[in-house]
Parts: structure tokens; C-alpha cells; sequence
């Protein structure tokens, strides 16, 4: 028996983890798969029964697990805590406490949704990248960090810092999954201000010598946000740090036209992960079963793979949700504007996904 733990959190979290178990129970089931389910707070639900974002015994029972599918953390009723106690501190907690250092955010077109992006129809068929994202590490967690007032002035400060031995094995997890995919490695800096950004540079050139069939280019962050809405069909596997992953990231999902779709997988040593979708809370729709719960359910697809070593159950997945969206079922943040469809909610959507799985 496989325990998954189910850490649903805030917002629509909960509606949308809810919809991506069915999903999961319903596949695991088709392929004789057993699994259990545990479930834990984490962020700002957590903080309202418990006074913290994350308590040990969650970091416990995720150790304890085959893999975790979060939902998502944060909203405007905890938005005037200080950093150290927001909800948003449980995901870093949980991403530090269980060593989770590769964050890979893929952002392909799903075709029937192509017309959902803000960009040309002809720019956005070719979108089809990997993000992996250094999620451990950096400006997030470096230190000194803090406030204070020096002289009557207020200041605060951050650090960005990476040793060599963290750059080295998220590049390795950039050029290996390169090797499942198109063969490309662009790695993203800014060598030509940051000296943390130069010794990446020494690294992942390093670390290529060793995958001498991928080929590696170099991009500075900030042409690189400019190619990723000129041409991006350019990219395969970007590899970067936490704070450039985190903001390339969102963009990268943006341009696909639909955060709402998009899944992630945060990967440890060894294979253990935590997958959420990439969209945040939306306290906004929370409790209205307007949410998409397809980035979640796609995340149950990446957990599968992952975790539970099925390949065939993740490919179903990813089949049933293709042919809901070709069905014609939305959920209300992919319709587009003018377009004359009926809108679904969270839980029709996870039905219509559940009524395709395995229907070939
Ligand atoms: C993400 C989120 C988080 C991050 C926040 C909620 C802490 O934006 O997963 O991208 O910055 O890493
Ligand atoms: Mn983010």
C-alpha cells in the first residue's frame, strides 16, 4: 500500500486537490495500484488551527510517504502577517524540510486551447519548454537576510548565494530531463552583473562536459523574458535559480494562455516529490466551484509518473483532460472573450475528465 499525502491548503486548494484524488483513486484502481491517502493542513489553514504555516508532524508524514500533491497556499486574510509566519513560509518550509531542490514546470500549448494566449496563434504553436527551477537554494533562503533602520532609515536585505555542489545537481536534473526531450539546456543568469550568476556559469559548463549530447546555451534573464514572448519555440529546458525560476516561470506558463493548466513536480534525491499546480490560490473564486482543477489533476499525472512509477496511468491522464478540452468543457478562466460555450465548474470538470479516463 502507497501512502500519498493530500496537503489541499488555501483558496481554491481544497476544490482543486479534491478533484485530482478522484482522478488518481479512479486511475490507481484501473492499474492495480493500491494507495491510501493522508491528509494535512499547510499555509494559512494551518496557521488558523494550529498558529503555524507548517507543524513537524506534516514534514513527518509527507517523510513517510511514496509522494505529496499540494493545492496551493495563501490569501488576503493572512496577507498583513510578517514574512516569517505567512502561509507562503509552510511551502518554503515543507520544499527545504524534505530537500525538494528541482522544481520542473513544463509549459506546453494544449492545441485546443491555443487561442487562449495572448499571443499570435503562429508564435504560440511551438511552445513546448521545461523550466527547472533551483527551489532549495538562493536569494530565498540566503542569508544575512532582514530589516532594520540605520540612522533613521529603514533598509532590508536579502542574499543571493549558491555553492557549486547545488548549481552542479539541479543542472544535472536540467540536462537529464533535456535527454527525454528535445536535447537543448538553456542556462538563464545574469553573469554580467552577479558574481553568484558567474560561478553557475563555471559550473554548468562543467557539468555539460558530461552530457556531450545536449547542447547548452547561455541567455541573461532578461532577454531571455524578451524571447519568451518573441520566439518561444526556441526553448527546451531552461535551468536557473529560484528567484529568476520563479518569475520566468509564471511568464512561461502565461504565454502557453493558461496558468490554470499548468502542473509541477519539486523533486528531491532519489525521486521523492511534491506536486502542486503552478496557480496560486485565487481566494477570489475559492468555495464556488469556479477553480480549474486541471493543473491539479495534471499534477496527479506527474505523481504517477513519478512516484508510483506509472508511466501508463500518467499517459491517461493526460488523454482523458486533452479530450475533455477537445469535448468542449471550460472552466471559466479559459473561455475566451466573446466565445459562446457553457461554463463548467471545478467538480463538473473533474467528472468529465473522470467519464473519458481510459476511454480510448
Ligand atoms: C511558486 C510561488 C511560491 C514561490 C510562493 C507562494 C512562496 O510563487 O511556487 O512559484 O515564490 O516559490
Ligand atoms: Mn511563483
Amino acid at each position: 500500500m502507497d501512502r500519498i499525502v493530500s496537503l489541499p491548503g488555501d483558496g481554491i486548494g481544497p476544490e482543486v486537490t479534491a478533484q485530482a484524488r478522484r482522478v488518481l483513486d479512479a486511475v490507481c484502481s484501473h492499474h492495480g495500484l493500491e494507495i491510501e491517502w493522508a491528509e494535512g493542513l499547510i499555509g494559512g489553514s494551518s496557521i488558523d488551527a494550529h498558529g503555524t504555516p507548517l507543524q513537524d508532524e506534516v514534514i513527518e508524514l509527507c517523510r513517510g510517504s511514496r509522494g505529496v500533491l499540494l493545492g496551493a497556499v495563501g490569501g488576503p486574510k493572512w496577507d498583513a502577517l510578517s514574512v516569517d509566519v505567512r502561509p507562503e513560509k509552510g511551502l518554503l518550509g515543507i520544499r527545504k524540510a524534505l530537500g525538494l531542490f528541482a522544481n520542473l514546470r513544463p509549459a506546453a500549448v494544449i492545441p485546443a486551447l491555443a487561442d487562449a494566449s495572448a499571443l499570435r496563434p503562429e508564435v504560440v504553436r511551438g511552445i513546448d519548454l521545461l523550466v527547472v527551477r533551483e527551489l532549495t537554494g538562493g536569494i530565498y533562503f540566503g542569508e544575512p537576510k532582514g530589516r532594520g533602520e540605520e540612522g533613521g532609515v529603514r533598509r532590508g536585505w536579502n542574499t543571493m548565494v549558491y555553492d557549486e555542489t547545488e548549481v552542479a545537481r539541479i543542472t544535472r536534473v536540467a540536462f537529464e530531463q533535456a535527454r527525454l526531450r528535445r536535447n537543448h539546456v538553456t542556462h538563464v543568469h545574469k553573469a554580467n552583473v552577479l558574481d553568484v550568476s558567474q560561478l553557475w556559469m563555471d559550473v554548468v559548463e562543467e557539468v555539460a562536459k558530461d552530457f556531450a549530447d545536449v547542447t547548452l546555451s547561455h541567455q541573461l534573464v532578461d532577454s531571455c523574458a524578451m524571447l519568451l514572448v518573441r520566439d518561444p519555440g526556441r526553448f527546451d529546458v531552461l535551468v536557473t535559480g529560484n528567484l529568476f525560476g520563479d518569475i520566468l516561470s509564471d511568464q512561461a506558463a502565461e504565454i502557453t494562455g493558461s496558468l490554470g493548466m499548468l502542473p509541477s513536480a519539486s523533486l528531491a534525491t532519489g525521486g521523492f516529490g511534491l506536486f502542486e499546480p503552478v496557480h496560486g490560490s485565487a481566494p477570489d473564486i475559492a468555495g464556488k466551484d469556479q477553480a480549474n482543477p486541471l493543473a491539479a489533476i495534471l499534477s496527479g499525472a506527474m505523481l504517477l509518473e513519478t512516484s508510483l512509477d506509472c508511466p501508463a496511468g500518467a499517459a491517461d491522464v493526460r488523454a482523458a483532460v486533452s479530450a475533455t478540452l477537445e469535448a468542449g468543457f471550460r472552466t471559466g478562466d479559459l473561455l475566451l472573450e466573446g466565445e459562446d460555450r457553457p461554463v463548467v465548474g471545478c467538480r463538473r470538470m473533474g467528472d468529465e475528465v473522470l467519464a473519458r479516463l481510459g476511454a480510448k
